[in-house]
């Protein structure tokens, strides 16, 4: 038996299935039942009524299938310490500093967060979901953590006042305007497409600036053939499966914690049901009341 037919089974015998983000290792997306940015993956996860989930992404992700979900068992099959940058910026002291500081405002956190963090926080979000749920929480003030570039993107498009903690993605913040001008020079100047973690100088020079769903969503209809793509060079799987025709050209930008997941270590995972996410009681209820004002308020 190979190795994808062995996968095929064991997901059968345990009602399994396999989430992947858009940033894993091509094969993994491959494999995956549902390949998705971080709110799709959230919904799929929380919705299934399957009793094993086994998320191929970043720590918080599986962290928060497993608050979503406390029942199901969520193996997170990844090889060594793959957490997102930003779960370990803001602290819940930090946050709750600056509640101090400013009472009146509500927190909305970041998802890519730990999960102490999200159990101090009113709401959390995600790209595509962040400004919808700062609109719709009931507060003219926001706290926004720990992302300084998604909190200042939500602010151009909110009257709202955002007060941003000063985290921030070293995998997108790092790019610069002059990565992009070598781009556009070797390219001409095709469509840029970037993700609102990026700095506000590329934002700016962007025709289209969101989630890693909204960039394959715009790029596959976009009538245009070539594109710089500003985020995790991941997402060129399924731009190139959606549109094998176009063209992507990416500055360097790879997040290697999103790179520790591989057939074989899911296959294990599986087989041996062991990588379980196991999370304190407590901080799964509150970290829980966040995620679930996240899908309140984005709908
Ligand atoms: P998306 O929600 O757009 O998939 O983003 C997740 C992420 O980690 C971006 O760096
Ligand atoms: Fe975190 Fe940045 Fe990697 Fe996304 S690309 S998971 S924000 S480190």
């Amino acid at each position: 038996m190979n190795q994808l037919e062995k996968l095929k089974k064991l997901k059968k015998e345990k009602n399994a299935i396999i989430l992947a983000h858009y940033y894993q290792n091509a094969d993994v997306q491959d494999v995956a039942d549902y390949v998705g940015d971080s709110y799709y993956l959230s919904e799929v996860g929380r919705d299934s009524d399957a009793d094993i989930i086994v998320y191929c992404g970043v720590k918080f992700m599986a962290e928060s299938a497993k608050i979503l979900s406390p029942e199901k068992k969520v193996l997170f099959p990844a090889h060594g310490d793959a957490t997102c940058c930003m779960e370990h910026q803001a602290t819940p002291g930090l946050v709750l500093e600056m509640k101090k500081n400013h009472p009146n405002a509500k927190v909305v956190t970041y998802i890519n967060s730990s999960s102490e963090v999200k159990a101090v926080s009113d709401a959390c979000c995600t790209s595509s979901s962040a400004v919808k749920i700062v609109e719709n929480i009931d507060a003219d003030e926001i706290i926004f953590v720990p992302d300084q570039n998604l909190a200042s993107y939500v602010a151009e498009q909110t009257d709202k006042k955002i007060i941003p903690f000063d985290g921030q993605c070293n995998v997108h913040h790092k790019v610069t305007l002059e990565n992009i001008k070598k781009l556009i020079e070797e390219h001409g100047e095709v469509e840029i497409l970037a993700h609102p973690e990026c700095q506000k100088e590329i934002r700016d020079i962007s025709t289209y600036v969101g989630s890693t769903a909204g960039i394959l969503n715009y790029a596959k209809t976009s009538p245009n053939k070539e594109f710089i793509v500003v985020t995790e060079r991941g997402i060129q799987h399924q731009l190139k499966k959606d549109s094998p025709e176009k063209s992507f050209y990416f500055p360097y930008m790879i997040c290697s914690p999103m790179k520790r997941v591989f057939i074989e270590t899911i296959i294990d995972a599986l087989e041996n049901e062991k990588c379980e996410i196991v999370m304190d009681e407590e901080l799964i209820k509150k970290a829980k009341v966040s995620l679930l004002n996240m899908h309140k308020y984005a709908g």
